[in-house]
Parts: C-alpha cells; structure tokens; sequence
C-alpha cells in the first residue's frame, strides 16, 4: 500500500496534528483532575466524602533529634467544629497544626484532608490544602511595613486578583469581617496588638478557607480585648461553616470559641471533652489547667 515514499510522507503528515490534539486532549483531562485534587476527594462520591472528617491524624508520631513531640496521636476534626487545644507550653500544639497543613512531615502516622492522604498529594495539591486551610501564626506573618489595606490585600493579588477595585471591595468586606471596618489606610505599626490579630484574621479568611488553625489567638492581650477575639473566631466559625482549631490556654477564649476541647500530655490526647466535662475532672492534670497551676508548681500555658 505504502509503495509511494509521498504517500509515507503525506501520511505521516496527516497523522501527526491528529496524535497531538489527543495527547494535548489527555494532558488537560489529567490537569483537571489533578487541579480538583485537594478539593473533592476524586477517588470518593461527593455524599460519601462529606461524611468525613476534614482532618484527621491516625497514629501521628513526630520527634525532633530524641525528644518526642507527638507520640501516637489519633485526632479527628469534624466540619464545621470549633476544636480547642490545651497543653503544657512545648507540648507539640504548634508542631500539630503545623503537621496539618503540611509544613511539617510525621515521621510515622498519616494526616489526611478530606479523606486523602496528605502525603500521596502533588505538590499542588498541598498548595491548595494550605488554602483551605488557614494559619493564623503566633506571630501575624505580617509585613509591618505596609498599611493595614495593603497587608489584607497580599494574599488576594498573591492568587491572581488584579483588578483593583474588586481587591478594594474584597479589602473592606474582610476588615468589616473582622470589625475593623474603615481600618485600611491605617499603618499596621500604628495598631494596638489586639487589632493587628484582627488583620492576621482577615488575611487568613481571604482565600475563603474551610478551616482555619488559630495559634494563641489572645495571647498578649488583655482579656477584654480577649474576649472580643473570642467571639470574632465564634462569629467567624457560625456564620462561614467554617471548621475552626484554637490552641490556646486562655479558658475565658475555650469558654467562647469551643465546641470541644482536647488536652495533650506526653505528646497524645490525655483528656477529651465539653468545657463542663474539662470542669468536673477529677484528673489532677486536667484540673492543673482549669486552675491554672501545673502538678509540679509551674503555671500552665
Ligand atoms: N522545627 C523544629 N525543630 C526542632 N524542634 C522543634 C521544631 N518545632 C518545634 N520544636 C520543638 O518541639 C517542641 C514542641 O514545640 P511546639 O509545638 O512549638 O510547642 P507548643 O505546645 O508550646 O506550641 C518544643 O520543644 C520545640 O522546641
Ligand atoms: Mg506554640
């Protein structure tokens, strides 16, 4: 058939631009599901997938050199949950949220998000984890060298906003999220420590997350101005369905934001509860850090 070398060549010719459209075809389908990875859980149907926790830690052990941090942690977050965390200063609360969303690895044991283990994911979908799934850093992670508009703005133009009056309106929804409405022409060095977690809030709220991880929230602050965060990260978790996670050892902050509450002793869950199961233990750890005094003297944090 193919005796003409023309006829090879105007075949091969032909043949070419069809096998490249159906490579390009296949290399977009796998882009999407790639993309809708961290998402949905591709593998689970939408209903099956919803019943799951949001987060959940099986068996997590995580050590730095020989001290051990995490010992056999099993944790699951439901949605829409507030989940506080109480343990000793140095007990593994920040090195957990950390595990959560990825920026540290457990030595043993899994973490998965929405049913999918966080190890099995590309690394865009860990990105995309990390969107949904909010810090809220000790520190702020702020840049104090911008105004308090401009530092809400960051992360909206970081995930490809550009038009600038869509940024100003998101801008003034956030800040009238976390009711600091009027606030963005503000320099951050001016606010007082209890507004600039506000605007720490509002960035971390930006990307429309599902769940957001609250490090001492109130810490530092004084207990009015405590409170006010409180029922911000209340408020927050009601009205957005959003699952939310508040290490912190201010009890006044437990009594507001949780639904329930765990307390962590030699890196695992020792007590797990409603704040008024907290109050009636009669376990002397856990009674340590509803009157603040730890058995061995030391105040509790
Ligand atoms: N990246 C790290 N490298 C080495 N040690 C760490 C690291 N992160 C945390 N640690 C150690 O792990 C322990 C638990 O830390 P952390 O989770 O920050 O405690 P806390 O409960 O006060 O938040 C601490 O002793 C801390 O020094
Ligand atoms: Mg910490």
């Amino acid at each position: 058939m193919f005796d003409s070398p023309l006829l090879v060549l105007l075949c091969i010719l032909l043949a070419l631009p069809l096998a490249l459209l159906v490579l390009a075809i296949r290399r977009r389908r796998r882009a999407r599901t790639v993309s809708a990875g961290a998402a949905s859980n591709p593998s689970l149907p939408a209903q099956q997938e919803s019943s799951l926790p949001l987060i959940e830690l099986n068996d997590v052990h995580k050590s730095f050199g020989s001290q051990k941090v995490l010992n056999r942690l099993s944790l699951k977050i439901q949605r829409a949950e507030t989940l506080g965390i109480l343990g000793m200063s140095g007990g593994g609360k920040s090195v957990l949220l950390q595990l959560i969303v990825g920026l540290l690895w457990p030595d043993r044991g899994e973490i998965r998000f929405k049913g999918r283990s966080l190890e099995e994911m590309s690394e865009s979908d860990l990105l995309d984890v990390r969107r949904r799934v909010s810090y809220v850093f000790q520190s702020g992670a702020i840049f104090d060298f911008l105004s308090v508009g401009e530092n809400i703005a960051y992360p909206l133009r970081e995930r490809g906003m550009a038009d600038e009056e869509q940024i100003d309106r998101r801008v003034e929804e956030l800040l009238d999220a976390v009711e600091l409405e009027g606030m963005g022409d503000h320099g951050y060095d001016e606010l007082s420590l209890g507004s600039k977690k506000q605007v720490a809030i509002a960035r971390a709220i930006a990307s429309n997350p599902e769940a957001i991880l609250y490090d001492e929230p109130t810490a530092g602050v004084d207990p009015m101005i405590g409170k006010t965060l409180s029922r911000l990260i209340r408020k927050l978790n009601r009205r957005n369905n959003l699952t939310s996670v508040v290490v912190t050892h201010d009890l006044q902050c437990l009594a507001t934001v949780s639904d329930r509450i765990i307390l962590l002793k030699d890196g695992r869950i020792h007590f797990e509860g409603d704040l008024e199961a907290l109050y009636s233990s009669p376990d002397p750890f856990v009674q340590a850090f509803v009157t603040g005094r730890h058995p061995d003297g030391k105040i509790a944090s």
